[in-house]
């Protein structure tokens, strides 16, 4: 069972957690359809004195069309043994493939959130603002040369996180 914790409250490292681990990010359309993939880039802290985490999307994934419309997104953490799923949701598009059905997910959704019973941590997250990367924003070439040869500059959505929920132990 999740029980809900003051983002304060949450103990994982953010870069690792995010960077080695991944997460699930989940966007969903107003008419409660949604979309999972993976995310390993992306931050949590704190902005306009609310808690956000920031994600990147590029414009090409199926996600991205979830979270243009949409104003929620969820980020699910793992236990480490579901390491495959997100394998999967990284490797395979939604315009394929029922990735929740594929991976075995069961849904949850709550408060116009879509998010799943297997993860340990979630976040569920209101978009509360839109930018994107920028090629002339780049103060060193390498990553913007790296990361960008097609041009398909990240989606830049602040989100602010409205609740955390955890199944670890106090
Ligand atoms: C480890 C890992 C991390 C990823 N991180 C991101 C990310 O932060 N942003 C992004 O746009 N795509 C990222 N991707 C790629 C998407 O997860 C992948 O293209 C996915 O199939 C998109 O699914 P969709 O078309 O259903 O949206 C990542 C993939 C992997 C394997």
């Amino acid at each position: 069972m999740f029980r809900k914790i003051k983002p304060e409250e949450w103990q994982d490292n953010p870069i690792s957690l995010i960077g080695q681990d991944w997460a699930l990010l989940t966007a969903v359309k107003p008419d409660g359809t949604s979309n999972p993939m993976t995310v390993s880039w992306g931050g949590v802290g704190v902005l306009w004195h609310k808690p956000v985490c920031t994600v990147y999307i590029r414009p090409q994934r199926y996600t991205h069309e979830f979270s243009e419309v949409g104003n929620r997104i969820s980020l699910c953490f793992f236990p480490s043994e579901k390491k495959e799923v997100l394998n999967y949701c990284g490797r395979v598009s939604g315009r394929e493939a029922d990735k929740v059905k594929e991976c075995g997910l069961t849904p949850v959704s709550e408060k116009g959130h879509v998010y799943y019973e297997e993860a340990r941590v979630v976040l569920l997250c209101r978009k509360i603002y839109v930018d994107g990367i920028k090629p002339e924003g780049f103060l060193e070439a390498e990553p913007r040369d790296h990361y960008y040869p097609a041009k398909d500059y990240h989606t830049v959505y602040v989100c602010e996180i409205e609740e955390v929920l955890t199944k670890d132990k106090k």
